[in-house]
């Protein structure tokens, strides 16, 4: 596809400004409305090298524009700007047929295969409950995935399992003081997290229990078969509660190498602390001092010479290196953990490695809930057992929309399948709408609404669209030698094409800032533009003409929506 913003700066570029393209094209600013342009140039720092005032220098640089035989049907100055702007037939051309030659995979890219990104998501914990906090860092995760895969670079998605450390001492040791088999096979993690509950709070009256906990893990670190099978059955049971629900939000890893994984290249990791005299002795236990990065110290072996997150989180990042010889090791994880991998990355900058800078924490907030199921906005805490399950959330979303498609379209065909769709892709859509580094607060009346800037509207714009197809009986076929010249479009028409003109744009924006909301809210602004374009242009009793272009119009508009849909990971369905 044309890139219009190239054809800019080189336009600039030939007025011999004494700028270079790259700076030019930094400089070029897309205006707020399309009355403004496409796009505009300020002067301001021209003023300086050609002593006079900016507006001046736009008038006259304006005038030596020459429009005759070019994509643009107007430019001219507004004060200090150059204001560009491109022919509306000229994006109409460009953007169908690059729509119709890529289909379902327009704007996608497949040049970044040599690239290796190593996406870090998910990433639960072994006997405690997939809550609505891990919510976040699952979807967010995902969707980077997807996004990079469809820029086309090679991608591994790893769930690095919280498969180790001292809970799992607690946990050991609560099951053996307490513990029922059976039970704990109905109820897997419900009744573990009890067990861990139950024992961090027999730990506040009895401190002593704290290190019979740290002698379980201890052991665990050695290889004592009874703890390494209670550790295993725990891990396989919780992981069977987990793939539920990555199944339901259609949530897949390459690996899931976590934590315990990891732990057999400590010794590794610490003979090369220690050769390149990094580890130090203090009270007790092994660090890395870190005070030239202003940073606390690293702890890497506690006094009783258990390792730590940290430590773990060390040999991991030198083993991905190793495995995946990485572009980048993103890291979706909480902003409670902003220290924890500022420490990772000094360590490994101390180590020597110049890829350290390579490894990259897109942190997020907190998500609270407005909800009956717990009766008041509440942070979400694994040690105090206040939980919300993800599963719970899912379902009653699901029911909820149910209840929305018997009001609203009770004869809807396969109405249940439809009601996951929506009531599954609504929490998704929620949940990657808001900017990540935000908190905010999950509350049903915005989840499930179908008027509002939500996963149910935008799938309702995509079934509408579909549907519009399917009663004109649109085949991509007849339109291969469309002509685009001759038709005169209204201002909703112009809207939408620029609109999806600038999918690709928006996913590499989303790419390079780690923020999959900038995708989000484009879809759902896409969805709008859409929409107005629906109610304000029929293809019913039209010239043959505009029945055409407004058919591919809305057949490029359904695409678009829907690969924006499935980047974000949530399914198109047909009908609503
Ligand atoms: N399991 C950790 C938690 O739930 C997140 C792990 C993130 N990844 C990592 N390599 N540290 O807090």
């Amino acid at each position: 596809m044309i890139n219009f913003k190239k054809i800019v700066t080189d336009v600039i570029f030939n007025l011999d400004i004494n700028l270079n393209k790259e700076d030019i094209e930094k400089l070029i600013e897309i205006p707020p409305n399309s009355q403004m342009g496409d796009f505009s140039f300020p002067c301001f720092k021209l003023s300086k090298t050609l002593k006079k005032a900016p507006n001046i220098i736009a008038q006259e640089l304006v005038s030596r524009i020459n429009l005759e035989n070019s994509i643009f049907s107007d430019v001219k100055n507004m004060g200090p700007y150059i204001n560009f702007y491109i022919s509306s037939n000229e994006f109409l051309k460009n953007v169908v047929s690059e729509v119709l030659k890529k289909k379902e995979k327009y704007a996608s890219d497949d040049k970044n295969l040599d690239k290796t990104i190593v996406i870090d998501y998910s990433s639960t914990n072994i006997a405690k409950p997939f809550h609505i906090g891990h919510i976040r860092s699952t979807l967010i995760g995902n969707a980077i995935k997807n996004i990079y895969k469809y820029l086309g670079y090679n991608t591994v998605g790893v769930n690095h399992l919280g498969d180790y450390g001292t809970q799992f001492g607690k946990i050991i040791a609560a099951y053996k003081l307490w513990g029922n088999k059976e039970e704990i096979n109905k109820d897997p993690i419900n009744m573990l997290l009890k067990l861990y509950v139950d024992y961090n709070n027999l730990c506040k009256t009895d401190e002593k229990m704290l290190d019979v906990a740290r002698d379980y893990f201890n052991k665990l670190e050695n290889n004592d078969p009874e703890a390494v099978n209670l550790w295993n059955w725990f891990k396989d049971i919780s992981l069977k509660e987990f793939q539920k629900v990555y199944e339901k939000l259609k949530v897949t890893f390459d690996s899931y190498k976590g934590e315990a994984y990891h732990s057999q290249f400590i010794p590794k990791v610490l003979k090369e602390l220690e050769d390149k005299n990094l580890l130090k002795d203090s009270e007790g236990c092994k660090i890395v001092d870190l005070e030239k990065y202003n940073l606390p110290p690293a702890i890497i072996l506690k006094s009783n010479s258990s390792s730590t997150y940290i430590t773990r989180d060390i040999a991991t990042a030198i083993t991905r290196m190793e495995d995946y010889k990485f572009y980048k090791n993103i890291y979706v994880v909480a902003s409670q953990q902003k220290l924890h991998f500022k420490q990772l990355v000094a360590v490994l900058t101390e180590m020597g490695y110049n890829w350290a800078k390579n490894c990259i924490h897109v942190e997020f907030g907190m998500v609270s809930v407005k909800d009956d199921l717990l009766g008041t906005s509440s942070k979400l805490s694994t040690r105090e057992g206040n939980v919300i399950f993800l599963d719970d959330v899912l379902n009653k979303s699901v029911e909820k929309t149910l209840e929305i498609i018997n009001q609203r379209n009770p004869n809807l065909e396969n109405k249940e399948q439809i009601a996951k769709k929506v009531g599954i892709g609504a929490v998704i859509f929620q949940e990657l709408f808001n900017t990540r580094i935000k908190d905010y607060a999950f509350d049903w009346n915005n989840v499930l609404n179908f008027d509002g800037e939500t996963g149910p509207y935008v799938q309702y714009s995509f079934a509408r669209a579909n549907s519009i197809l399917t009663k004109n009986s649109f085949n991509i076929e007849n339109y291969n030698n469309l002509k685009f010249d001759c038709f005169e479009l209204n201002n909703d028409e112009i809207n939408l094409i620029k609109m999806i003109y600038k999918l690709k744009d928006v996913l590499l924006e989303s790419a390079d800032k780690y923020e999959v909301s900038i995708l989000t809210r484009y879809i759902c602004d896409l969805a709008k533009s859409f929409n107005k374009f629906y109610n304000s242009s029929p293809i019913n009793n039209q010239t043959e003409n505009i029945k055409s272009h407004r058919l591919i119009l809305t057949y490029c508009a359904k695409q678009t929506i829907e690969i924006g849909l499935k980047l974000l990971g949530i399914d198109a369905p047909e009908k609503m």
